[in-house]
């Protein structure tokens, strides 16, 4: 028997859960920020309602249909198609074992937080005393020891976690890490509004500049964070919604979720940005000087930042990195979840044997980034895994249902559970706006990277991360499953239906 969810919320939580990560934290309010400002709010609105709530629909409508996670609820569509599902589950390992680093790295600032361990320079410490990062671009430097601790005790909670399975596991974590968040960002949020030159912070980050609509890189960017976003493409939300029952309306969910996860965003931004505005207001300068996103907000312009705060900033500073590690662990498991659902699916296994399956090489892949030079090779697997795997999985997976699998058989499926039926400009927009966009985006990454490589890093490390993604889904497809991997529910529609 399958596993469900205990209820509804649950789905629901863990959903949010993925889609509620570091991106909203540290890639979203910097995006918006440099793409626009307020104006921003226009093509991103336009590519979550094209791409982001439509393929939401669509992921878990396929994944509560077929009951199975990306290869099997692909393979069962069309054994052609199996390939697309391991695919999305490479990205997601590729992810996983990055990603794992960063949640590292935060919890040891937690505890840096209450000492200001950092003290009046964010980045040396970050880079030279925390990563202990050495300047030679080839080898890994060895091991940085005093990572291991910390590296030991997050993989022990994700194990923890995982084994329990998706009810005393997910639901559990997820219950208890969203209020956390939701309080922190909240804390955050109030500090930030009361401080002197927040109001330069929140004008730099919503201003419109309406310059900014008629510019292709803004919309680029805008469908790219919505994928990023809402976790949609990296198997994540067909694996959980494969656990639901297949009366459930997903359709309300999708939206629910997108509402959750964009307002969550927004909120975050302000909390974010009326900082750096106090910050920048402090120290004399423009807002656009102290304005980063990713690794260099949260460890270097940030921690700055809760230094020069009025009063409580190891409290603040602590409240900041909960706030991160909450909204990363969430995503974290989501992502793990995806490989093993995959894994589980094909070969029938248990899930404990499935979770170690998954975990164990994960567990040993993830030591390279907290060697001294993890940094690089994460920075250079993320490039990698977004502006590659995840534009490209999104790609097929819409040619593949929009043109060669009917999604109209879809509709009908989802209509028949929703509280309100989807028209047909979700077909629509499933077949032509998104493909264009992500062709486009794939196209102009893709040559910018031969041309020119990507950060000055060897470009082989890059082409072998490109070829661990192909080579695992043509491996995986290759391997012979359990029959049953291949055999679609009854009520499911076929391909040739
Ligand atoms: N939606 C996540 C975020 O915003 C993206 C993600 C999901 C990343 C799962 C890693 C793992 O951070």
């Amino acid at each position: 028997m399958r596993d469900q969810w205990n209820s509804k919320l649950a789905f629901i939580l863990a959903a949010i859960g993925s889609a509620v990560g570091l991106g909203n934290l540290w890639r979203f309010p910097y995006i918006a920020a440099t793409n626009g400002g307020g104006a921003f709010i226009f093509p991103y609105l336009f590519a979550i309602i094209t791409a982001g709530i439509p393929i939401l629909i669509l992921e878990y409508t396929l994944g509560k249909t077929y009951k199975a996670g990306a290869p099997g609820t692909f393979a069962r569509i069309n054994r052609k198609f199996e390939a697309l599902g391991w695919f999305q589950v490479a990205i997601s390992f590729l992810i996983t074992v990055y990603y794992f680093a960063i949640v590292v790295w935060v919890l040891c600032y937690i505890g840096y937080s209450f000492t200001l361990s950092w003290g009046d320079d964010a980045t040396t410490f970050f880079v030279s005393d925390v990563l202990q990062a050495t300047s030679s671009a080839d080898g890994t430097g060895g091991l940085n020891v005093q990572l291991l601790i910390p590296f030991f005790i997050v993989w022990a909670i994700v194990a923890i976690v995982m084994y329990r399975g998706i009810n005393k596991g997910i639901d559990i974590a997820c219950k208890v890490c969203l209020p956390i968040l939701l309080l922190c960002t909240a804390v955050m949020v109030i500090r930030g509004i009361t401080l002197p030159g927040a109001i330069d912070g929140l004008e730099y980050m919503f201003h419109p500049d309406w310059s900014a609509i008629a510019k292709t890189d803004v919309w680029v960017a805008a469908y790219g964070q919505v994928f990023f976003s809402l976790s949609i493409a990296f198997a994540i939300m067909i694996s959980y919604a494969s656990f639901l029952p297949k009366d459930e309306d997903v359709v309300n969910t999708a939206f629910l979720t997108a509402c959750c996860n964009h307002g969550f965003e927004i909120f975050a931004g302000i909390a974010i940005f009326s900082i750096l505005g106090y910050m920048a207001n402090v120290q004399g300068v423009g807002v656009e000087e102290v304005a980063a996103g990713g690794i260099g907000l949260a460890f270097m312009v940030f921690p700055t930042a809760i230094s020069s705060l009025p009063a409580l900033n190891g409290l603040f500073g602590a409240v900041f990195f909960i706030t991160l590690f909450t909204a990363g662990f969430t995503s974290l498991i989501s992502i793990i979840q995806a490989v093993i659902t995959g894994v589980q699916d094909k070969w029938e296994m248990s899930h404990t044997k499935a979770a170690t399956a998954v975990m164990v090489p994960a567990f040993v892949v993830s030591f390279v980034f907290i060697t001294r030079s993890g940094l690089d090779y994460l920075d250079y697997a993320d490039y990698i895994a977004n502006s590659f795997g995840i534009v490209l999985a999104g790609i097929v997976e819409l040619v593949l249902i929009g043109w060669f699998f009917k999604p109209e058989k879809l509709r009908e499926v989802a209509n028949l559970t929703s509280n309100f039926s989807v028209g047909q400009w979700w077909t629509w927009c499933l077949k032509f706006v998104t493909i264009i966009v992500l062709g486009y985006t794939f196209i102009i990454s893709m040559t910018g990277f031969i041309r020119e490589g990507y950060g000055g890093y060897p470009l082989w490390i890059g082409i072998i991360c490109i070829a661990f993604l192909i080579l695992t889904a043509i491996v995986f497809t290759a391997m012979k499953g359990k029959p049953s991997f291949y055999q679609k529910p009854d009520d499911a529609p076929g391909y040739d239906d």
